[in-house]
């Protein structure tokens, strides 16, 4: 198996900046890495601030706080933080030709050895390995939306990789502290988000349809169903793009009407109404992130 002791993460947003620091806390030498500054000071800010809450609250010594952070490391420069490391774990934003073109690259930056993943909820690994010149260890490790706290991590087999390359991802998945679900072969949305975008299509048809508002159907997920949040809930936390870009991926997959994103989605997102990161989704919410109400800008 390969020996796993640097990671680069691509992207410092929602995903990579917790995923960073989930791999510093397991004693791993993290760069993260990201084409804009402002996404990095904002990430390292969040981080020290949750961290913290972590100290306070005794999850955590401070002395593990500060050793994590003196192993990771903020830079826009892809070129030096790719140099040397193991693994590659990207999580940039979900953009087909972005990923392709970063894959690319880090294929050339990245040692030999390197095993490249990403992190795309959408992007099976076969639609990204043929960028680079390595798609023997080139796989999906799918974290889930807080990577901080949720478990699973789905990993992700495409048409061409080595079982080696499963057997590290699955091990370094685990050395995270985290529970790792195998797909031995590859399909879009992978496991949970498949039975997930289920269960939103029907939220929406039963919305978009005046059948019953947002805030019922998340209560009858939550109090019927058992979930922790609702789908309209889980959406802003997620971010309404992360799911209109995956929905267009499938429909230009498949071509069936089915699959293009609900109306009431994609004028949200055009609009900007992204969730909680832009204030306002299905819901809307003040300055310190607190739900106020619904966003009745359409009704
Ligand atoms: N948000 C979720 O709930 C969630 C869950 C699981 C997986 N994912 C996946 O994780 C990835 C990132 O999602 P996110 O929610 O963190 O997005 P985000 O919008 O919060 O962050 C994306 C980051 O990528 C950076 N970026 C864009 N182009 C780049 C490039 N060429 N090189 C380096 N950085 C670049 C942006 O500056 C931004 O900081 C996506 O592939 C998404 O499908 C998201």
């Amino acid at each position: 198996m390969t020996d796993i002791s640097r990671i680069l993460v691509v992207g410092s947003g929602a995903m990579g900046s917790q995923i960073g620091m989930v791999c510093a806390l397991s004693g791993y030498e993290v760069r993260v890495q990201d084409i804009s500054t402002d996404s990095l000071d904002r990430a390292e800010a969040q981080l020290h601030s949750r961290i913290d809450r972590n100290v306070e609250k005794g999850r955590l010594s401070a002395e593990e706080r500060d050793a994590a952070f003196a192993r990771m490391t903020f830079t826009t420069d892809l070129a030096e933080a790719a140099k040397d490391v193991d693994f590659v774990i990207e999580a940039a934003v979900e953009k087909l030709d972005i990923k392709r073109e970063l894959f690319a690259r880090l294929d050339e930056l990245c040692p030999e050895h390197a095993i490249l993943t990403s992190n795309s909820s959408s992007f099976v690994p076969s639609r990204i390995a043929d960028a680079t010149g390595r798609p023997d260890r080139v796989c999906n490790m799918h974290f889930f939306n807080p990577a901080l706290v949720m478990k699973c991590v789905e990993v992700v087999r495409g048409e061409q990789t080595s079982d080696a390359t499963i057997e590290a991802t699955v091990e370094l998945t685990k050395s995270l502290g985290k529970l790792p679900v195998l797909l031995e072969k590859e399909i879009n949305g992978f496991v949970a988000n498949r039975i997930l975008t289920e269960i939103r299509r029907e939220a929406l048809f039963l919305v978009d349809g005046g059948y019953a508002s947002v805030e019922a159907v998340d209560i009858a997920c939550k109090s019927a169903l058992g979930h922790p949040m609702g789908p309209f809930e889980l959406q802003d936390l997620t971010g309404l793009d992360i799911g209109y870009y995956a929905a267009m991926g499938r429909f230009a997959d498949s071509g069936d009407p089915a699959d293009k994103p609900a109306e009431s989605l994609a004028k949200r997102v055009e609009a900007g109404h992204l969730g909680r990161k832009a204030g306002r989704g299905w819901y809307v919410y003040d300055e310190s992130g607190n739900r106020v109400g619904v966003n009745d800008a359409w009704s």
